[in-house]
């Protein structure tokens, strides 16, 4: 088998590895005084396909079932994510987006038609969560709306159609066809998608053509004030469909998205295992997370080319660890399993777009429940919260935080870095810093000082468990939830944390 450069130079640093281990010790600076870019909300954003349970059973269970819901919606699920201050939640995908007809899903339930979803293992889709439960869905977990329309195999008449049933207040037919079935008010659409991955399974474009679709479609569409018109932007590090798009659409798009997704080995056909891995690719997988930084700064420099203002946004609208299928899966379900190793993932990205607050203004981790690195995992009745979900509910004080810059000196960890921070000041002007420690052996000993002011006192969560892939289960207490965090002191103008091996610390400063 062939091994790249990166592969081998983990398997030495993994041979290397002491066997005793001492915590060490990171310094760093915490410029209190410089406030940076708003971290816009929104970067905490879900995305929720149609694709195995990730709605059917996870989300919806209709209104007759045994399972407490409101309307069809789930209770425990609707409480979990309100709990979360979840944004804005993206729909109906994904691939299924560009084969997704919006007629299929309005009307009574039970005249709506059965559908193939080809993309996902051909599953039966009776179509019971259409737009009006999208909308009502939002609504109850009190998110935006970001609908992604069917630019691949739809037309923009089609397109137009469904955005005039949705937002237009007139007596136009659609609008009066909308109130009969049961919504006077139009609904807001916040983020309107024009496609997904035009380059793949959203129609096999090239940069050029979509650019024109695209130019096409908005030329239909009124999709009404305020809503921030996403085009459908590169795969990963395919710079040159952001400098086509950006020069021929630029001038009809608010945001342009981008998706990359961590794959421990970067290989499509073995990703790498959810649970039961090694060292070896805890490193490579975090590893493969840190291309999001050099994707984000390269992309964000063509942009600045033509917006030297960052007036569009870089909308990083699906993200997120992809392993392989949990054994026994039903195929194209994408259902994996989701340990500390993922809250940490987690962590890491949301750091890196709070460094890039002023480009990436959205972003989607996929997917919400079920499917992916969910939030949220369901059984029949019953329902897990994820470590990913406690990563972002420890980050939740940064939804709207003003980041301040954060020098961190660490020592490496492979070819990383050890630890891994950023800092924002919150809206209740509390100061809150977010510590990773990526070693799975060493603690890290952090000594920040406090540039530009001082603090009197220092408060914190952490979340770490026994093992790299501790998880949560159904029939257990939880192995992975953040507890307070004892191990923090602020004097003579610095912040002192030992952070324990492989670690998320939430630092809250007065
Ligand atoms: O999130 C799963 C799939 O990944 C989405 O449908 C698609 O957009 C991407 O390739």
């Amino acid at each position: 088998m062939k091994r790249s450069i990166k592969a081998c130079a983990i398997a030495l640093f993994l041979a290397a590895a002491p066997a005793v281990v001492m915590a060490q010790t990171v310094t760093g600076t915490l410029h209190l005084d410089q406030p940076g870019p708003v971290i816009a909300p929104e970067v905490y954003g879900q995305f929720m396909e149609q694709l195995g349970t990730g709605i059917d059973g996870g989300v919806w269970v209709g209104p007759g079932s045994e399972i407490p819901n409101t309307r069809g919606f789930r209770n425990d699920v609707v409480g979990a994510l309100k709990a979360l201050k979840t944004p804005v939640v993206r729909w109906p995908g994904g691939c299924y987006a560009d084969i997704y007809h919006w007629r299929n899903g309005i009307g009574p339930r039970e005249q709506r038609p059965i559908t193939l979803n080809r993309w996902w293992g051909n599953k039966e889709e009776n179509n019971a969560f259409g737009t009006h439960e999208f909308f009502e869905f939002a609504e109850l977990i009190g998110a935006k709306t970001y609908l992604s329309i069917n630019a691949g195999s739809g037309t923009p008449a089609e397109a137009a159609d469904w955005i005039e049933y949705v937002t237009s207040p007139s007596n136009s037919h659609l609008a009066q066809e909308r109130r009969a079935n049961g919504r006077e008010q139009p609904w807001k659409i916040d983020y309107l998608g024009i496609g997904n991955e035009p380059w793949g399974c959203g129609g096999r474009m090239r940069a050029n053509w979509y650019a024109d679709v695209f130019r096409q479609y908005v030329g239909f569409i009124t999709p009404g004030a305020g809503t921030t018109v996403v085009a459908g932007g590169p795969n990963a590090d395919d710079y040159d469909w952001t400098r086509t798009l950006m020069s021929v659409a630029g001038k009809d798009f608010d945001a342009l998205s981008l998706h990359y997704y961590t794959l421990p080995t970067g290989d499509w056909t073995t990703k790498g295992a959810a649970r039961g891995f090694g060292e070896d690719q805890w490193l490579s997988a975090f590893v493969q997370t840190y291309r999001m930084e050099t994707m984000l700064r390269a992309h964000d420099a063509i942009m600045d080319e033509t917006d030297p203002g960052s007036k569009k946004v870089l909308a990083v609208d699906e993200w997120g660890a992809w392993y392989d299928p949990t054994p026994g899966s039903p195929p194209g379900w994408l259902q994996q399993q989701n340990t500390l190793r993922d809250a940490l993932l987690a962590a890491v990205n949301l750091n890196i777009f709070h460094r890039h607050a002023d480009r990436v203004k959205l972003a989607n981790i996929a997917q919400m429940v079920n499917v992916l690195q969910a939030m949220i995992l369901t059984d029949g009745d019953e329902m897990v919260l994820t470590p990913t979900y406690y990563a972002f509910q420890m980050y939740q004080p940064f939804q709207g935080a003003t980041v301040l810059p954060l020098e961190i000196e660490a020592p490496a960890y492979g070819p990383l870095k050890a630890v891994d921070g950023t800092a924002a000041r919150g809206a209740d002007g509390k100061v809150r810093l977010a510590l990773v420690n990526l070693d799975p052996d060493r603690a890290n000993t952090v000594s920040i000082v406090l540039g530009g002011a001082g603090a009197r006192a220092v408060s914190g969560q952490v979340l770490t468990a026994q093992a790299m892939d501790s998880q949560n289960d159904f029939d257990a207490a939880p192995d992975v939830t953040p507890q307070a965090f004892h191990d923090a002191r602020v004097s003579g103008g610095r912040v002192t944390a030992t952070l324990p091996a492989k670690s998320l610390v939430v630092l809250t400063l007065d």
